[in-house]
């Protein structure tokens, strides 16, 4: 690849539960390309304001906790001032607390350039809300990853109870619905498919399924774009 072209990146963008999580981790191993979660960012800013006292509100203040952020993504997890938080983040009041700080402009600017820092060759699969729209507007190919509420509350319960964690089904449902709509009704960056963007709906799909398409969908459009 000539080194003035930036690495290639697939978006793929969805609400919460859509899947987005394990088809990008499996599209990134099956090009062999980097993966960003970009969800984890937030909910490590959600974390760290929290241990720190700062308020969901307090956008100064969030977004100085989101430029400073001491964190390490290791193979055996993610590591926030040097203690161990993948489970913590993995918490749905850390997803809703993620949500509640996503909403402000200052703390989406801090991690502006910690996200696009994770594109590098030979390529990156991101996934979250905005990638396709904001963070990576050139992407080679973006996908808006959909399902049904009640099927998205059904992958997660199942998730979660795999995971030997209480869950409540309706009350999951009923959060998934919050959340949707405080992402896809704040000003900044909403969760909304680009113009460019291609729509998958996977209620009625496998997840194998859905990384096959993707990846033909890239490789269709790259045919010198990475992968065996
Ligand atoms: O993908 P996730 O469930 O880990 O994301 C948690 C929250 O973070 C989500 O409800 C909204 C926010 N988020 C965002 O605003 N923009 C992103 N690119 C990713 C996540």
């Amino acid at each position: 690849m000539p080194l003035n072209v930036p690495a290639p990146v697939i978006a793929i963008d969805g609400p919460s539960a859509s899947g987005k999580g394990t088809v990008a981790r499996r599209v990134a191993a099956a090009l062999g390309f980097r993966l960003l979660e970009s969800g984890a960012l937030y909910r490590l800013v959600g974390l760290a304001s929290r241990h720190r006292g700062v308020s969901s509100d307090d956008e100064p203040g969030l977004a100085r906790v989101a430029a400073a952020l001491d964190v390490r993504f290791e193979d055996d997890g993610i590591f926030l001032a040097g203690e161990e938080v993948s489970a913590a983040l993995l918490e749905e009041s850390s997803g809703t607390r993620a949500s509640e700080v996503a909403r402000h402009p200052a703390v989406r600017t801090a991690l502006l350039g910690r996200q696009r820092a994770f594109r590098r060759p030979p390529g990156l699969v991101a996934e979250g809300r905005d990638m396709g729209t904001v963070v990576f507007p050139d992407a080679a190919l973006k996908v808006f990853l959909t399902a049904s509420v009640e099927e998205r509350a059904r992958r997660r319960y199942k998730q979660l109870i795999d995971k030997g964690i209480h869950a409540n089904l309706a009350a999951l449902s009923r959060d998934l619905a919050e959340r949707d709509a405080r992402d896809s009704a704040r000003a900044v960056a909403p969760l909304a498919a680009a113009p460019d963007a291609r729509q998958l709906e996977s209620s009625e799909l496998s997840i194998d399924q859905v990384v096959a398409r993707v990846v033909r969908w890239y490789r269709e459009g790259n045919p010198a774009g990475g992968g065996a």
